[in-house]
């Protein structure tokens, strides 16, 4: 069975990214990065690619003269790619709607809470933890979910808790969460890759086989 291709946009350290190399595109389960896509320079997320010898580019709207032209240029790339599914990790950019509607239940993205919490506009990377720590929460955790027009508020495929301690920082927590992280995405994308995931309005079941 031809191999589904993957795109994986990022913004970062690509530690999320890092995950699918192991445990999807270095592991023989079906699914193959064929492309990484990041909206930053030099991000060390492009290097893991590149010593993985995965296709990478730098795009980002500042690039075009237009929304349209960048939003074109992006999808012109994705169908050469011919990529099935998208994967946002780590990425901190915004995605264009067409993009969306296009790719319905083919983009998936990580956020380090359980949603819906602290998530939405503001809240990424340790600013999610900081708000954590803030509102004394017991719980935390990370949440795999399609992406749709809503910012964090597409069908919810997998979460995974962890306690929070009193004494936690930033750091601690970000650890933690991190680690469900390089987890729960991998997961997700395998469950994907095997048509295991059935969309119902706006829950995900997940099918025995
Ligand atoms: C992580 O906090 C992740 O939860 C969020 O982006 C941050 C950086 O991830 N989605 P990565 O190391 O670049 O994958």
């Amino acid at each position: 069975m031809k191999p589904l291709n993957i795109a994986v946009m990022i913004s970062g350290s690509g530690s999320n990214l890092q995950a699918l190399i192991d445990h999807i595109h270095k592991a023989n389960r079906g699914g193959n990065i064929a492309l990484v896509l990041s909206n930053k320079e030099g991000v060390y997320g492009l290097k893991r690619a590149e010593e993985n010898h995965i296709s990478a580019m730098v795009i980002h709207r500042k690039q075009y003269g237009s929304t349209a032209e960048y939003e074109e240029a992006l999808m012109k790339v994705l169908v050469e790619k011919e990529i099935d599914l998208i994967v946002l990790a780590g990425y901190l950019s915004f995605i264009p709607v067409s993009l969306i509607q296009q790719y319905k239940n083919r983009i998936m993205n990580i956020h380090p809470s359980l949603i819906p919490s602290f998530c939405g506009k503001g809240f990424y990377g340790e600013k999610v933890h900081e708000g954590v720590l803030q509102r004394g929460v017991k719980l935390t955790g990370a949440t795999v979910h399609f992406v749709n027009e809503e910012m964090d508020g597409g069908p919810i495929i997998i979460q995974e808790a962890v306690a929070v301690d009193f004494n936690d920082t930033v750091e601690m927590v970000q650890k933690k969460v991190l680690e469900i992280e390089h987890r729960i995405l991998p997961l997700a994308v395998a469950l994907f890759i095997e048509g295991r995931l059935r969309v119902a309005g706006s829950k995900v079941e997940v099918l025995n086989s």
